[in-house]
């Protein structure tokens, strides 16, 4: 069993999509192990998201995850990282495959809906920061 991350975005918790996420998380047999709504702090983000310190949507990223509560999500499963990718689909809903979490929901590159881990290593630091458990 492995764990990995995953990010409700603020917009979808304000249109109170919440429900259809989880639930697909666990027709997919994704296991809960923490779930929270939370408001994260600037520093927090700006820590999430530093792989994007410099690009030139990195400030606006950071003013959006901040702008409203997000729940973030501790999920376990076989292949948890790789699983889960699958069922967000890509990063930009347009390119998402149907059926998947950003196809159904996302909006925009930015307003993509959820963020999921991309690696077992990025699983555990996202966990580390948002959960404060390293
Ligand atoms: S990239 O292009 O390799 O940097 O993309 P990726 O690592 O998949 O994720 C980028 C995250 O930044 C958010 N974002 C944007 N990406 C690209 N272009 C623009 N303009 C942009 N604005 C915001 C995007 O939603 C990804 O966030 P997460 O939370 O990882 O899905």
């Amino acid at each position: 069993m492995s764990q990995t991350y995953l990010m409700i975005k603020p917009e979808l918790v304000r249109d109170q999509v919440i429900g259809e996420v989880i639930k697909m998380l666990t027709d997919n047999r994704f296991k809960v192990l923490n779930l929270e709504l939370k408001e994260l702090t600037s520093e927090q983000v700006q820590e999430f998201y530093c792989e994007h310190e410099g690009k030139p949507f990195y400030e606006r990223l950071v003013e959006y995850i901040t702008s409203g509560p997000v729940v973030a999500i501790r999920l376990e499963k076989d292949n948890a990282v790789k699983d889960l990718r699958l069922l967000v689909g890509a990063t930009n809903p347009e390119e998402a495959a149907p059926g998947t979490i950003r196809y159904l929901h996302g909006r925009s590159l930015q307003n993509n809906g959820v963020h999921a881990s991309d690696s077992d290593p990025s699983a555990e630091r996202e966990l580390g920061i948002i959960f404060g458990d390293r």
